[in-house]
């Protein structure tokens, strides 16, 4: 079994909400943001950044898990995720693939800004995940 690390969840939470101010959503309006631990210590974050073509738009979650990648950070400890919502949105189905992609049994921590929050494992969000070994031929 692989035991989930140490991380600070409120800090993280604080994170997402702060990166949440830069949301770009002129469309939707709705601003998510987003923190991702690594297991280096450090917190990348991210937001949506909406496009006039709706589908060029890219969630928070992805922001920072291409933020933390592309910074050579690919061991992720603890993601959080905040809207300001009643019931704390979970994150959508194509991010949940780019989780899974990195660490399947990643905390998933949805929040919103009144503290309320639930915590998932990213492979509890997407059962039956297409992952890498999906494409083994024996
Ligand atoms: N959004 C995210 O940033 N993360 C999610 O997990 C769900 C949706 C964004 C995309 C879009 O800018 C807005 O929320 C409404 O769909």
């Amino acid at each position: 079994m692989v035991s989930e690390r140490v991380y600070d969840r409120e800090a993280l939470i604080a994170a997402a909400a702060r990166a949440r101010e830069s949301a770009y959503a002129p469309y939707s309006k709705f601003k998510v943001g987003a923190a991702l631990l690594t297991g280096g210590g450090g917190v990348f974050t991210g937001c949506n950044v909406e496009n006039a073509s709706s589908g060029a738009t890219i969630c928070a979650e992805r922001t920072a898990v291409v933020k933390a990648v592309s910074e050579g950070e690919r061991d992720f400890v603890a993601l959080a995720v905040v809207t300001d919502v009643p019931r704390p949105a979970s994150p959508c189905g194509i991010c949940r693939q780019v989780l899974v992609e990195f660490n399947p049994a990643l905390p998933v921590i949805m929040a919103n800004l009144a503290g309320e929050y639930r915590v998932e494992r990213a492979d509890t969000l997407l059962p039956l995940a297409f992952t890498q070994e999906a494409m083994d031929r024996p």
